[in-house]
């Protein structure tokens, strides 16, 4: 008869049942702990595809007129109030504002792929500073002209808007901080943060064109560009992404198959979610301004 004493450490790890029993067995605790992983891959390769989509189109729409006619080109462009007449500052913000935007827009994927941060660490390190510094400096031009110029939306709109300002200087602070006093896991945690608040434009574009594809638009008075659902979506385009994160780290670090197994279908559920705004926002907003 076998004695405990006889077992080896990894026989008693799988309750002493026989190799074959605990291959099965390891592979069916691995189940969970996969499903997250290639949930979590999935979201994140449709919101880069997106968010690349997104940088095509601000890049087609205003590198041409801006080096064509410089800023009165603005307001040949689909912003409400792109160019002001004597209102140096503020066009040079909104010019400032999405030239910056091509490059944190689409340098963020790249800084989020473990690949090319452990191939190429000074790459990560250099585009990481930059990130950070110009995500804070883009957002102070943003609150200038949303103090200025205005918002559409409401007094949400003035509040949301400003709130990710401060979440993103917030949080690019916590992510470098981790980084200097090389923490390198509170410093992952707080730059997958400040992709999301960074993000946030980005949702707002890709939910509102969910939102008009799926319900037509429900909560959302067309003439005032006000209602329910704008006020939900200018706090939502941070929250929710960020609750979804939250949810994402704690199911990794749980033991339970049942919460890993939760939270992979909650987050394979956003992918498919970000892929229909994302082909929304392409055909009904991005494409036809630029094709
Ligand atoms: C840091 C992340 C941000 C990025 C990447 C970003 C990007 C952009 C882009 C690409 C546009 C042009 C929109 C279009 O053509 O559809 C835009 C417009 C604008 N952004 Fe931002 N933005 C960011 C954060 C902010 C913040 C924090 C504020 C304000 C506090 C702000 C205020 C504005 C305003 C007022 C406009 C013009 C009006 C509008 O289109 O809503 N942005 N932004």
């Amino acid at each position: 008869m076998t004695t405990a004493r006889e077992l080896s450490a990894d026989e008693l790890a799988a309750g002493g049942n026989a190799p074959e029993q605990r291959t099965t067995s390891r592979k069916r605790s691995q189940w969970p702990e996969r499903a997250l992983k290639y949930a979590s891959i999935t979201w994140f390769l449709a919101a880069a595809l997106g968010q690349w989509i997104f940088v095509f189109y601000v890049a087609l729409q205003y590198i041409p007129v801006l080096a064509q006619t410089g800023l009165p080109g603005l307001e040949n462009t689909s912003l409400p109030d792109g160019y002001v007449p004597g209102d140096t500052l503020g066009n040079l913000s909104i010019a400032f504002h999405v030239m910056v935007a091509i490059v944190i827009i689409g340098s963020g994927p790249l800084q989020l792929t473990p690949q090319i941060r452990n191939r190429f660490p000074t790459f990560h390190r250099y585009v990481g500073r930059a990130y950070i510094a110009l995500a804070s400096l883009t957002s102070a031009a943003g609150l200038y002209l949303v103090w200025t110029r205005g918002v559409p939306g409401g007094m949400a709109g003035y509040i949301g808007i400003s709130l990710d300002a401060a979440l993103i200087m917030l949080f690019g602070g916590l992510a470098m901080y981790y980084a200097i006093k090389r923490k390198f896991v509170q410093h992952r945690r707080w730059a997958m943060r400040l992709f999301m608040v960074v993000s946030a434009v980005w949702f707002f574009r890709i939910g509102m064109m969910f939102w008009f594809m799926t319900t037509g638009g429900i909560g959302i008075n067309p003439e005032t560009f006000e209602g329910p659902f704008i006020t939900f979506v200018y706090f939502g385009q941070m929250a929710v992404p960020l609750l979804f994160l939250e949810t994402y780290f704690f199911a990794q670090k749980s033991k339970k198959p049942a919460v890993k197994s939760g939270a992979a279908l909650l987050i394979f559920a956003a992918a498919v979610a970000t892929l229909i705004g994302v082909f929304a926002a392409s055909l009904g907003m991005w494409f036809p301004r630029i094709l």
